[in-house]
């Protein structure tokens, strides 16, 4: 039997998998609509109907949802995509989204598309009538630009646009170069979607992990632990590359979901990464996961120093770490060149452990 969102949503409540949130609860109707809109859709195209308009015309406004972190925003679109019964969905982190658009302008521009892109926004209305972003967010001169005309083009082609950010539409590009040439985007959004801010009181990412072990060792041991709190946070996720651009270069963050970052020391510290590329990870995610740190000396000093300037990253960012390791954080790095410094390094991954530690 078909059950609507709120029925999925207090299933779950009643199975004990997610706390009721009056704020939560309030969304849900309004995305009910949307998915019956959305399927109504499919129907009409599998009646033949919709060849003769080939598209429908007039799409309802899509859904922006903002507010603080670990509210659930990713949770209630994942829902509402899960259940919404359409082949032509598609659910995106928008970074990467932003980065599949410059690559496939990339390639329109090598075979001299006049307007780059116009064959990227042409395949994405071709294939979709929903595209579900995650963490709408902003910061680069390039992406500004060039969203207003790629989103106006999806409105235009009845794609409906559902939306998760931290900030309300008015914030994006905050204090961006040119961002005079921005808000018309803003005003698009604010048209085209329905902003909801979601109000609610508890951040479950941190209730989640309160109280909970986020620092393993040994690290051997810690495996199956660790794989769970993955587990947690990400629904079961298997994540995925996040890739960052950092002055021109891609850093790869091997893998990532609903904001929850993974690697393991060596992943991160044995390759030629920088303060840049170590700030834009702390940038990109809410927790990240460490694995296999090392007890280092001076025979790894760069892994040891990399490993300094990763853990300072995450301590400005105020990223929540999990990490498993070889010893106690003050037994990671007993003697050689840097070990003085090393100390600040310690206390600040005892901080990072306290319950209230977090974005
Ligand atoms: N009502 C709830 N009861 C229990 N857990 C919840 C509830 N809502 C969300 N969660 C869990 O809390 C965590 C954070 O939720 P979610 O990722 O949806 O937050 P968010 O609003 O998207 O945060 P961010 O802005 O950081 O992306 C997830 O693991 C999610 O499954
Ligand atoms: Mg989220």
């Amino acid at each position: 039997m078909r059950q609507t969102l709120t029925e999925i949503y207090e299933a779950r409540v009643a199975a004990g998998t997610l706390r009721a949130d009056p704020a939560q609860h309030s969304i849900l109707p309004a995305l009910e609509d949307l998915r019956l809109w959305l399927e109504a859709q499919g129907e009409r195209r599998a009646s033949g109907l919709l060849s003769m308009f080939r598209r429908a015309p007039d799409a309802p406004p899509g859904m922006y949802i903002w507010g603080g972190v670990g509210r659930g925003k990713s949770m209630l679109m994942d829902l509402f995509v899960e259940a919404t019964v359409t082949p032509a969905k598609r659910r995106v982190h928008f970074h990467a989204f932003m980065q599949e658009v410059h690559h496939g302008m990339h390639a329109a521009r090598k075979t001299g598309a006049e307007d780059p892109l116009a064959p990227v926004a042409e395949a994405l209305v071709n294939d979709l009538r929903l595209l579900a972003f995650d963490e709408m967010q902003i910061t680069d001169i390039t992406d500004a630009m060039i969203v207003g005309r790629l989103f106006e083009k999806l409105f235009a082609g009845g794609v409906v646009v559902v939306t998760t950010s931290n900030r309300p539409p008015e914030d994006l590009y905050k204090d961006g170069l040119s961002r005079d040439r921005f808000l018309p985007f803003i005003d698009l959004l604010q048209t085209r979607c329905q902003v909801v801010e979601l109000e609610s009181p508890t951040d479950y990412r941190q209730h989640r992990l309160q109280g909970a072990q986020v620092y393993f060792h040994p690290a051997g041991r810690a495996k199956g632990l660790i794989a769970g709190i993955w587990a947690d946070l990400t629904g079961g996720a298997e994540g995925q590359v996040l890739r960052l651009t950092v002055n021109g270069r891609n850093v790869d963050l091997p893998r990532f979901a609903n904001g929850i970052g993974r690697a393991s020391f060596w992943e991160l510290c044995a390759r030629p990464l920088g303060p840049a590329d170590f700030l834009a990870i702390a940038h990109a995610v809410r927790v990240l996961i460490l694995e296999d740190i090392p007890q280092m000396s001076s025979t790894n000093y760069n892994e040891a120093k990399r490993f300094v300037i990763l853990i300072d990253a995450l301590y400005e960012a105020r990223v929540k770490l999990v990490a498993s390791a070889a010893d106690v954080p003050e037994r990671l790095y007993l003697e050689g060149a840097g070990s003085f410094e090393f100390e600040r390094t310690a206390s600040r991954l005892r901080e990072m452990q306290a319950a209230d530690w977090g974005k």
